[in-house]
């Protein structure tokens, strides 16, 4: 018998999401590697053995055991994406949108993002990481073990810095994982020439961020920066050694999304727009498209991205939730899971797998977490429900009956 630390046993379902050690693509996105009446064996904040309780009974004595009495197990979500560091709220833009203005009118007129690099730029760095501990903890509660966070509401020197240093200081003080984006090229500032302001961002900007980011977003859209801004940022984050990402597509097609594929790029995120011919080269570089269908919901819900078509086309998908105060003030991802399911017609396993594996390989986290695979971190959710497609079917609430982080109880509801 092997002593560990923690044994989970008696899940009505495990789903490992074991497979494949790269971002899962077609048919692949539906397979969860499902244990009926699983367990896990976890040791020193990793998962040694995940297998049927009556086997790993036989092979594990544990320290702590947990009985998961049915419930369904699965690896802890994977955001890959959001915006969580900032001060400010912005519900008033809701009645105005309601009026039949939208996001980019809103954003045009000096509200939106400008609304909230002003507050932002207000807001000492201690307020805005007590903030950011709160939402982290309320993410935890709903099933939330990792989290990338963007920069880019302070687009001035001393506020992005002031920005990438509690995002930092998050990663450190907060027991979920944090990876950290630094994303100046958000929009031009209302104080700067947009010449000045791309100028700042290239040759001082992004070496000095450096240290403080492991990747490097960039906003393409009208609004905010064109597509060939856009080529000439990633480019240089590229020869600092930058991951790549970018927005692409939210409100308009651009042409970003193969852009910023043939350039290398990690992911794309939004979709909402994209043409067939940029689909083909997010294949073709294995470039994973994050949706992010709570921004498109919270935005108007017109024009969600054609998530089938892009599985069809054989494009990995992640799904986070953008959770930023202006287009998805949102931050559960067990909502996005739902609203794959309903409005991008996905299967509760293509968005579970969305929501998990492929998320931790759209942020590099692809070798740690995202699945329940021996050596990987111990990540892992109790929810409330027998079968995964009880997921997207009991949405709007919160199904979490028990969060594991690196093998330590962090939530019990
Ligand atoms: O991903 N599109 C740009 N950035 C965010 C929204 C930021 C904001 O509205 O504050 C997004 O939707
Ligand atoms: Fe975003």
């Amino acid at each position: 018998m092997q002593h560990v630390d923690l044994l989970i046993t008696h899940a009505g379902q495990l789903l490992t999401l074991n497979g494949p050690a790269s971002a899962r693509c077609g048919e692949e996105m539906n397979d969860l590697g499902l244990i009926d009446g699983g367990a896990a064996a976890i040791h020193e904040g990793k998962i040694v053995a995940v297998g049927p309780t009556v086997e790993l009974k036989k092979q594990y004595s544990a320290e702590q055991h947990i009985d998961a009495e049915g419930r369904l197990v699965m690896p802890g979500f994977v955001d890959p994406h959001t915006h969580l560091v900032f001060a400010g709220t912005r519900e008033h833009e809701m009645a105005r949108k309601a009026a039949g203005e939208s996001y980019l009118d809103i954003l045009k007129s000096g509200g939106g993002i400008n609304a909230t690099v002003r507050a932002t730029r207000a807001a000492d760095a201690d307020l805005l990481f007590d903030l950011g501990m709160e939402r982290l903890d309320l993410m935890a509660m709903h099933g939330t073990t990792t989290v990338e966070i963007k920069s880019g509401y302070g687009l001035a020197p001393d506020a992005e810095e002031k920005m990438l240093r509690v995002i930092n200081h998050l990663a450190v003080d907060h027991p979920l994982d944090i990876v950290p984006t630094f994303l100046g090229a958000h929009i031009v500032p209302f104080d700067m020439e947009r010449r000045e302001y791309t100028q700042w961002l290239q040759q001082e900007a992004l070496p000095r961020f450096r240290p403080l980011a492991q990747f490097c977003d960039v906003f393409c859209e009208e609004e905010a920066f064109t597509l060939e801004e856009m080529v000439h940022i990633l480019q240089t984050a590229r020869e600092l050694g930058y991951g790549l990402k970018a927005h692409v597509g939210q409100f308009h097609d651009l042409g970003a999304a193969g852009a910023a594929a043939v350039l290398g790029a990690v992911s794309v995120e939004h979709l909402d727009h994209v043409s067939q011919k940029d689909i083909e080269k997010l294949k073709r570089a294995g470039t994973i498209a994050v949706l992010l269908p709570g921004a498109s919901f919270f935005t108007g819900g017109k024009s969600y991205p054609d998530a089938r078509k892009l599985i069809e086309n054989g494009v990995p998908l992640a799904l986070a939730t953008d959770f930023n105060p202006g287009s998805c003030p949102g931050f559960s991802m067990q909502m996005m899971i739902a609203l794959a399911c309903i409005e991008m017609k996905m299967t509760a396993a293509q968005a579970i797998c969305a929501a998990t594996i492929n998320a931790a390989w759209s942020i590099g986290l692809g070798e740690q977490v995202g699945s329940l695979k021996a050596g990987k971190q111990a990540d892992v959710i109790l929810l409330n429900i027998e079968t995964p497609e009880q997921l997207p079917y009991y949405f709007g609430g919160n199904l979490v009956a028990t969060v594991i982080k690196n093998g330590k109880v962090i939530y019990e509801a």
